[in-house]
């Protein structure tokens, strides 16, 4: 199944200066990624945890690409203030609904930019005890990174850019994109 041409999406698809990656290809990686985690993970009932809300897309299309039983929650995190959030700290506004512990978690990104509310996540689950904790992230931005965590699956390499669609924002607007671009510079100052 296909959405819309790009021309379709009139107003936001004019914003956009480049598309980056183009919905079949973000399409065939995810039914590659999805092939993989099945493989890693048969028999061990693997649980799939989003950090709303940017990743809400990208979870519903790995999880149908994904062959094997799993579950799936979600947690919500806001930065309290600037200066926190350039140290990494985020605050839970909502926590996963099932308890983790003795869980294989595969933590489930949009995207990864400076590490830091990844690594601030990754660090709250891991003192839960579960049995296992990798990541899987659709697109990383390296070029950006301040901490590294391991990332097990990674769809796209991205440039240190504003990008938008497939479920990532810019001022809440583009994540109906299918598609995921570049804005147009004058729209991000
Ligand atoms: P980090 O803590 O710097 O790695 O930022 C991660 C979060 O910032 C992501 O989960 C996104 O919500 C947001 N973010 C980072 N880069 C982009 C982007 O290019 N477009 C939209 N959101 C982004
Ligand atoms: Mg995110």
């Amino acid at each position: 199944m296909s959405w819309h041409p790009v021309e379709a999406y009139g107003e936001l698809a004019a914003d956009i200066s480049q598309v980056l990656i183009s919905e079949d290809e973000i399409h065939e990686r995810v039914l590659a990624l999805g092939q993989e985690i099945s493989r890693d993970y048969a028999g061990r009932n693997p649980l799939l945890v989003g950090a709303l809300k940017g990743v809400f897309l990208f979870m519903a299309d790995l999880l149908r690409a994904i062959t094997i039983p799993v579950e799936v929650d979600f947690l919500a995190v806001s930065s309290y203030t600037a200066a926190l959030r350039d140290r990494g700290v985020v605050r839970l506004v909502k926590d996963v609904d099932v308890p983790i512990t003795g869980r294989h978690v595969l933590f489930v990104e949009d995207v990864i930019d400076t590490g830091l509310t990844l690594s601030y996540l990754l660090s709250t689950l891991q003192a839960r005890g579960p049995a296992s904790l990798e990541v899987c992230v659709l697109f990383d931005k390296p070029g950006r990174r301040l901490v590294d965590s391991p990332l097990k699956y990674r769809g796209f390499e991205l440039p240190d850019s504003h990008v938008v669609g497939c479920g990532l924002d810019f001022r809440e607007r583009y994540r109906n994109l299918p598609f995921v671009g570049l804005l147009k510079p004058e729209l991000l100052r």
